[in-house]
């Protein structure tokens, strides 16, 4: 087994050059990169071509993006209402999605990967469950071994709730609790106690629910290392199999409401790197496994045997063994990614609604990945999962020469005071690996590899920092 050392020491000086803005990857290209270019015209016909695929597995994504009340940290596309007749309305149009959706696929229904996520699922009643459920299986085959998953928010998901789950065939809940210091969930607008946590983890428990994963940020305001590590030793007392340990991301462009925080509130790079390594440092001591940039998984999960034979994948879902070829993403600014193009559902419910009342489907906008972003996605899934690439790999997939394609990337890495001399990456005549240091800072090599991001100014405010 590959040893991963607990403590990395980080000198400021590469912490200050390597700490900038750049992309997450939950897609490459970016979600920057979708333009309206790409239409509702352009989905039916990636939607057809995949439909002459039809023993081929299928992602299903459903996006419920309803709130009570809204965290100010947070950054998904969320609706805060307590009106319960928007969320009617909604529900009736997503189902119309979905069946148009499924009819333009037909003849292929089999999903291996299904997964309810938000704003917050559990918004909705039992009845509207399994309304939902219903016309779901009604267009698609959720395959016996299936990975279905939902986000599950303690404050608001009933017991009755989970049995229901279990029930209708969720294997796999996503806990969000991000952090149970009271400082930080007031400055946070997120009153959620551990009792809360902890009883709705025991009963899932109980529901059957073998697999649970929980959510947690390092970097939200006020947060600080004494009080980070005993929601650690309480999450860890938990035992879940997978934890998420998300770098906060503040967006405050996009995000309106994380403006409220006041910067001196907010951890400085070398704080928030504290954070995360605190966090590392205590999963492993605990028995997790590394996975990934951001995951940590107990050795007998799927993921973490996954990164011991290097098989890890990621799509919009998060880490996964289960991604199938082609992911269908419905509801409000849900994405999806069908026969080599993204394709993103209105953000705006009237937007929404609109194209579903003309009998089309709601796309916004997406994107035709050329051959070239095809094996560039292909490098930074492979570095991005498996901290590895295997040029001989890529060459074989993608019939090119790895030295000469990447000419320019290799000479990047190479080049003094750059990431091989720092440290973070070793480049062998077959393989790029990427170290325990350099990954603290994936995305960083990731981002050599991005052909889009050398036409950004780097002072452009898009993405999140890297650290
Ligand atoms: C869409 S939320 C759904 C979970 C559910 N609504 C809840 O809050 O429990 C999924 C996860 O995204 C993460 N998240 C949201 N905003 C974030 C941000 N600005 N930076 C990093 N992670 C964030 C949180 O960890 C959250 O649990
Ligand atoms: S973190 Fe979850 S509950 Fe809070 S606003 Fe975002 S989606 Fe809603």
């Amino acid at each position: 087994m590959e040893s991963v050392p607990s403590v990395i020491q980080v000198t400021p000086d590469l912490l200050r050059k390597y700490d900038r803005p750049g992309p997450r990857y939950t897609s490459y290209p970016t979600a920057v990169e979708f333009s309206t270019d790409y239409d509702a015209a352009a989905y039916f016909e990636s939607l057809a071509q995949a439909a002459k695929r039809p023993s081929d597995p299928l992602s299903l994504y459903v996006h419920l993006p309803f709130c009570e009340h809204r965290c100010t940290f947070c950054g998904c596309n969320v609706v805060i209402t307590r009106h319960r007749e928007v969320e009617q309305k909604y529900l009736s149009y997503l189902h119309r999605e979905i069946r148009e959706v499924a009819r333009r696929l037909q003849p292929r229904r089999k999903v291996v990967q299904y997964h309810w996520g938000g704003g917050t699922p559990t918004y909705l009643s039992l009845d509207e469950m399994r309304a939902l459920q219903h016309v779901v299986t009604e267009c698609f085959d959720i395959a016996p071994d299936a990975e279905a998953a939902i986000e599950v928010d303690p404050r608001v998901t009933s017991r009755e709730q989970i049995d229901l789950l279990r029930a209708m065939g969720f294997n796999r809940l996503s806990m969000g609790v991000q952090d149970f210091d009271p400082e930080v969930q007031a400055i946070i607008n997120r009153n959620q106690t551990e009792q809360q946590t902890r009883d709705l983890f025991e009963y899932s428990r109980r529901a059957g629910f073998g697999s649970i994963n929980i959510d947690l940020i390092y970097g939200l305001p006020l947060q600080r290392a004494e009080t980070f590590s005993n929601t650690l030793k309480s999450v860890i007392e938990l035992r879940a199999e997978r934890v998420a340990v998300y770098s906060y991301a503040h967006v405050p462009w996009l995000r309106t409401q994380q403006k409220g925080f006041d910067p001196a509130m907010l951890p400085s790079a070398e704080q928030k790197l504290e954070l995360f390594c605190l966090a590392r440092d205590a999963f492993l001591k605990a028995g997790y496994r590394p996975i990934g940039m951001d995951h940590f998984a107990v050795p007998e999960d799927e993921l973490a045997k996954a990164v011991q034979t290097r098989t890890l994948s990621r799509n919009f879902m998060g880490y996964t063994v289960k991604s199938a070829p082609d992911m269908i993403g419905v509801g409000v600014s849900a994405i999806g990614d069908v026969a080599g193009a993204y394709a993103q559902n209105q953000k705006k419910l009237p937007r929404y609604y609109d194209a579903i009342d003309k009998g089309s489907l709601p796309i916004d906008r997406g994107y035709r990945l050329s051959a070239d972003d095809q094996i560039r996605r292909f490098v930074i899934t492979q570095l991005m999962c498996n901290f590895h690439l295997d040029k001989r790999a890529v060459e074989a997939r993608y019939g090119i020469g790895f030295d000469q394609t990447f000419e320019r990337e290799l000479a990047e890495l190479s080049a003094p005071d750059g990431l091989v001399e720092n440290g973070f990456v070793t480049l062998g005549a077959d393989a790029l690996q990427v170290e325990p240091l350099g990954r603290l800072f994936v995305r960083n090599v990731a981002m050599v590899f991005d052909r889009y991001l050398a036409n950004k100014k780097s002072d452009t405010p898009i993405f999140s920092r890297t650290v």
